[in-house]
């Protein structure tokens, strides 16, 4: 087998819906990209505002056609800002996360023919705590927590926090704040985060970054385009080019864990428990 370079697998999540996940995950993904990062973008939520639509893009394939051998995963990539690769997703991520692994052989040959091309997959993840969710999380070496301020989104967070600790030993989340009117602001609501952990969790949260809520960002998403490549000069777009370099500024993967076929057997054999 071919040595290749380790590899990132970051999972964007939160528990709420519509506190900006798939933002966070599109523009950091699109500035990994900009900084010349092989970056690819796998679409884990098949909700209304999925990355395709996001950036206006119409994929003719989905993941689910490399489940069902009809076609490669260099078949179903498209390209998206500053060359970001997009794996779009589709209801076949909920047979993915069920797949036995006698099916799932030919989906780690697909994803190990991306080896060697790839610094970074991030996972634009679902809202709630599904056991898609979950298991994405779980095959993700890194955890991305997008909060807001508001309540649910703070008790959403806490939620999803507390089932991964609780349940799978995850001690480690990225805390991502988002909508946020300054970065003092921000920290605040990190700071109100950790208490709560501190108090009940023993785990440990990074401050990754923060967004603020902008205009513009809106309004690139109505133009179905990233804000980073839309508006590069806003401040969103420089808090997304932080994230970015946040993430690359973080230790690399430990032995074993950074290859594609960990990360897809990670996600098909992380137990689940039925809440
Ligand atoms: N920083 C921001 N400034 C202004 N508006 C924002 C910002 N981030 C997100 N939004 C708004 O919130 C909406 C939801 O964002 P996004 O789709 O990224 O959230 P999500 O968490 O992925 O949602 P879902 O749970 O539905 O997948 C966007 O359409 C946009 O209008
Ligand atoms: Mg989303």
């Amino acid at each position: 087998m071919v040595n290749h370079k380790p590899i990132q697998v970051v999972a964007v999540s939160g528990g709420k819906g519509g506190v900006g996940k798939t933002s966070v995950a599109v523009n950091m993904g699109a500035s990994l990209a900009q900084m010349g990062k092989e970056v690819f973008l796998f679409d884990a939520d098949f909700g209304l505002s999925n990355v395709d639509v996001v950036l206006g893009l119409k994929p003719k394939f989905t993941i689910a056609n490399v489940i069902e051998n009809e076609c490669t995963l260099e078949d179903i990539v498209i390209k998206g800002p500053f060359g970001l690769n997009i794996v779009p997703g589709s209801s076949g991520i909920q047979s993915l996360v069920q797949m036995q692994p006698q099916n799932y052989a030919g989906l780690i040959y697909a994803f190990n023919s991306l080896m060697g091309k790839l610094d970074t997959l991030i996972i634009d993840t679902a809202a709630g705590i599904s056991d898609s969710v979950v298991r994405f999380a779980l095959a993700s070496q890194e955890i991305i927590i997008v909060v807001c301020d508001e309540p649910a989104s703070i008790a959403d967070s806490y939620a999803l926090m507390k089932l991964l600790h609780k349940s799978y030993g995850v001690s480690r989340f990225r805390i991502v704040v988002n909508m946020s009117s300054s970065l003092y602001e921000a920290k605040k609501l990190f700071a109100k985060l950790t208490n709560v952990t501190d108090k009940f969790l023993n785990v440990v949260l990074h401050f990754l970054g923060w967004i603020p809520e902008e205009e513009l960002v809106r309004k690139a998403i109505k133009q179905q385009r990233a804000v980073v490549e839309a508006y590069p000069s806003c401040k969103a777009s420089q808090c997304f080019r932080h994230l970015a370099q946040g993430l690359v500024s973080l230790p690399p993967p430990k032995a074993g864990s950074g290859h594609v076929q960990f990360f897809i057997e990670q996600l098909i054999n992380s137990p689940i428990v039925v809440q």
